[in-house]
């Protein structure tokens, strides 16, 4: 892994690991290679854990693990994507998971706002189909929950996973739930934006030991550059951000981070 370190801003170096990305998206068709082989190792990122969202996403991920070093991988059915799917989708997934660098099932999880993408109840047999998986291949999982609380809730506590509830948008006593059945929980852009009360409570409370943090990129830029196509280097604003709210360094932030982000994926 690349010991490379520049400086995002000038006060500071800083290392990150991006634990939830997407760079299989068409967003960086026209420079994943310089981005992911260049820019990134150059701004201080040492590993990116790349979801897989969908069938093609998966084989995209595996790919993407094999090209770079510091790359690592996920495969999983995204609720958004669950509806129409071969038969064999489960075999498959599991396929992906027994290549090397893929160590995570996700993204998986409830999304409510999305219902036309996929009924609930089949995104709850895609989703319980998939803790299951992992619990018995041992693998960690990568949830995605939104507008779904209560009911990513009662998957969790039946199936125990390990693992990360990503993108973390529910109240501190959601995280305090989340928190009781020691899974970690993933921030990211969010924390910066202005309408950001959750998050930021979050951010405030949340133990330094179970924290991770991502981009989702291409999606969920952080201020200064929301709107905007996330990547990987962003995630100094967050740390920056976190650093504020908590009155901790940004280096203890960023390494706690990368501390937990290897722990729980098992990444040495
Ligand atoms: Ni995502």
């Amino acid at each position: 892994m690349s010991e490379n370190i520049l400086p995002i801003f000038d006060s500071h170096a800083i290392r990150i690991f991006d634990s939830h990305a997407h760079y299989d998206s068409e967003q960086f068709d026209n420079d994943r290679e310089q981005l992911l082989g260049e820019t990134l190792p150059q701004k201080g990122v040492i590993g990116i854990l790349n979801m897989g969202s969908d069938i093609p996403g998966c084989e995209a991920t595996v790919k993407l693990c094999s090209r770079y070093e510091y790359v690592y991988g996920a495969a999983g059915i995204h609720p958004e994507c669950a509806k129409d799917l071969p038969e064999d989708w489960l075999s498959q997934v599991e396929r992906w998971l027994s290549e090397e660098k893929m160590v995570a099932v996700g993204e998986i999880g409830l999304d409510y706002h999305w219902l036309d993408a996929c009924p609930k109840e089949r995104q709850q047999e895609v989703f319980a189909a998939q803790l299951e998986l992992a619990n018995r291949l041992g693998l960690p999982v990568v949830v995605h929950d939104r507008e779904a609380h209560a009911d990513t809730l009662s998957f969790l506590e039946k199936y125990r996973p390990r693992g990360v509830v990503h993108c973390f948008s529910g109240s501190l006593e959601t995280a305090r739930q989340v928190l009781g059945l020691g899974l970690y929980i993933g921030l990211g852009g969010v924390v910066t934006f202005k309408n950001a009360r959750h998050a930021v409570d979050v951010a405030r409370e949340i133990p330094l030991d179970r924290l991770l943090l991502e981009t989702d990129a291409p999606y969920m830029a952080p201020v200064p550059y929301r709107g905007k196509r996330n990547d990987s280097s962003l995630i100094a604003c967050v740390i920056e951000k976190i650093a504020e709210i908590r009155g901790e360094e940004p280096q203890t932030i960023a390494n706690a981070a990368i501390e937990n982000t290897k722990k729980l994926f098992g990444i040495s």
